[in-house]
Parts: C-alpha cells; sequence; structure tokens
C-alpha cells in the first residue's frame, strides 16, 4: 500500500512509522488515520516484526487533529460519524509500539503518543492538551489517559489551562519513560524496539495485555489475571530456554520469535 501522510520502514524485526505532513506539523487529519491504522495493523500481522515505532519530525511529533478539518463539523456529523472514534484502533495493536516524541505533541498529537504502550521523549518535546483554546475539549481521549497516567492535578491543570509541559516535566510526572538527547532519540527508541522484539514474543505480547489490564479492572482481578497468564508461561518452550540458559551462563535463543 502507497502511503502519503507517512513514511514506512523496517529495521530487522523493528517497524517504523513516521508521521509525515510537515506543512501541518503532521496534524492528525483523517487520511492520515487510515494510513497509520493500515501501518499499525501490517506490522502487527507481519512474523517478522517484534515491536513497533511510531515518531514524528524535530518540530513536531504531531500538533493535534486537523483543527482545519475540524473547523466546519457539526454536532450532527459529528456523532453519526463518530468522529474520532477510529483511533481507538491504535490501541488495539498486540506487539508493543513506542512513541518517539520530539518537539510538539499537543492535542490528539499528545492523545496518540498516550495510546502507544511507553513514549520516550527528546529533550525538545513539549506536551499539552491545548484544546480549550479552541473552544473543545479534548476529544481522543486526553481526559481520560492523563488522568489515569499523571493524576487528577495535572491532567486538570493541562487540560483547563491549555499549557504545555516540556519532557522533564512530563518525565517526572510519568507521562514518559525516558528522556534522551533529540539526536539520540529515534536511535534510543529502535535499540528498545530491538530488545524487545530480541524476548519471546508470545510473552512480550502477554506482558503488554496485562499490563494494559490494569487499567480497565480492579487490582484483584488484575493479579488474578496476571497469575493466570504467568502460570501459562510454563508452558512455553521460551520459559525453559530462557531459565536453562540463566543456569548455564549463556545467551537465551528464544525459538517464538
Ligand atoms: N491542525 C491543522 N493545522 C495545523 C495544526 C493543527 N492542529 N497545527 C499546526 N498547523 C499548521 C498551521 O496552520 C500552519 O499552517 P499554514 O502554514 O498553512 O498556516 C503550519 O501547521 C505551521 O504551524 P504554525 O505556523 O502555527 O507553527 P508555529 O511554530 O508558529 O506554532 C504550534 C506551532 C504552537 C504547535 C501551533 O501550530 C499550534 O498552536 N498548533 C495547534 C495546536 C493545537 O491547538 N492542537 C490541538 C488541536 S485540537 C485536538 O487535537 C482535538 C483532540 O483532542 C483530538
Amino acid at each position: 500500500m502507497a502511503f502519503e501522510n507517512i513514511l514506512v520502514e523496517t529495521f530487522d524485526a523493528v517497524g517504523l512509522i513516521r508521521l509525515n505532513r510537515p506543512q501541518a506539523l503532521n496534524a492528525l487529519n483523517a487520511a492520515l488515520l487510515g494510513e497509520l491504522n493500515a501501518a499499525l495493523e501490517q506490522f502487527d500481522a507481519d512474523e517478522r516484526i517484534g515491536a513497533i515505532v511510531i515518531t514524528g519530525s524535530e518540530k513536531a511529533f504531531a500538533a493535534g487533529a486537523d483543527i482545519k478539518e475540524m473547523q466546519a463539523l457539526d454536532f450532527v456529523g459529528a456523532y453519526r460519524s463518530d468522529f474520532l472514534g477510529e483511533w481507538e484502533k491504535i490501541t488495539r495493536a498486540r506487539k508493543p509500539v513506542i512513541a518517539a516524541v520530539a518537539g510538539y505533541a499537543l492535542g490528539g498529537g499528545c492523545e496518540l503518543a498516550m495510546m502507544c504502550d511507553f513514549i520516550i521523549a527528546a529533550k525538545t518535546a513539549k506536551f499539552g492538551q491545548p484544546e480549550i483554546t479552541l473552544g473543545i475539549m479534548p476529544g481522543m481521549g486526553g481526559t481520560q489517559r492523563l488522568a489515569r497516567f499523571i493524576g487528577k492535578a495535572k491532567a486538570m491543570d493541562l487540560c483547563l489551562t491549555g499549557r504545555m509541559m516540556d519532557a522533564d516535566e512530563a518525565e517526572r510526572s510519568g507521562l514518559v519513560a525516558r528522556v534522551v538527547p533529540s539526536e539520540d532519540l529515534l536511535d534510543e527508541a529502535l535499540r528498545a524496539a530491538a530488545r524487545i522484539a530480541s524476548f519471546s514474543r508470545p510473552v512480550v505480547m502477554m506482558a503488554k495485555e496485562t499490563v494494559n489490564r490494569a487499567y480497565e479492572t480492579t487490582l484483584g482481578e488484575g493479579l488474578r489475571f496476571e497469575r493466570r497468564l504467568f502460570h501459562s508461561m510454563f508452558a512455553l518452550e521460551d520459559q525453559k530456554e530462557g531459565m536453562s540458559a540463566f543456569v548455564e551462563k549463556r545467551t537465551p535463543a528464544f525459538k517464538n520469535r
């Protein structure tokens, strides 16, 4: 499939998707969404791929949903088409997805980064939910995911004032897993993805599924879910290989990759 709004590459077992609408600071329009979902689905289904990285440009990961596309939208049109509902598909990828963020991650850009499994940020990254300045509020998960990921105080601050948060504050707040110098961003994200892709794939996918469960259920149910999947891992050759390799002081050769 030929893409116009994203660039897609592979690095061994890692799939890389670059948002590519430089003229609009990677504003997220319907065409870009369709391509991003298609590329993610392809990588998710591709047996050679073990992890995926989504990134933008040096100036912008994404400066939000496309304001020019939304400007003339009316209520009935938004409601009937379930406008923005398709973005939830990003979270259906079963393989890990890392957001590598430099520059602006605003509105839908911040929300897209939060739909990924974790965020690695360049020093230049700026996160925010400026929708309030446009006479709307976040609509791709910002109010819900920010509140869960960084707590009520900062979620309210960002959503109600529309201010931006720099990379260091985002890391202190727990939004971002790592902050790295800008020039190292892509290498760091690709290295992390390659490391993930080197492990047993079913175990990686189950670990992702189980951490995500923590956001959907009670602690008791989540712990039971974890234990059941943990038990199931003893049915894997990769568990025998991983533990034998440790005992024999060698590098494991996982089969399910
Ligand atoms: N939608 C459409 N176009 C956008 C855009 C967006 N979200 N963000 C930037 N652009 C366009 C600009 O209109 C401009 O295009 P033209 O050259 O044709 O005028 C181009 O990208 C470059 O932008 P600027 O000239 O504004 O660049 P800057 O460096 O001066 O400012 C910025 C950068 C502070 C990020 C500024 O562009 C900005 O404030 N953008 C909008 C941010 C925003 O409000 N995002 C939330 C969108 S709503 C949303 O996302 C809802 C939701 O929850 C899903």
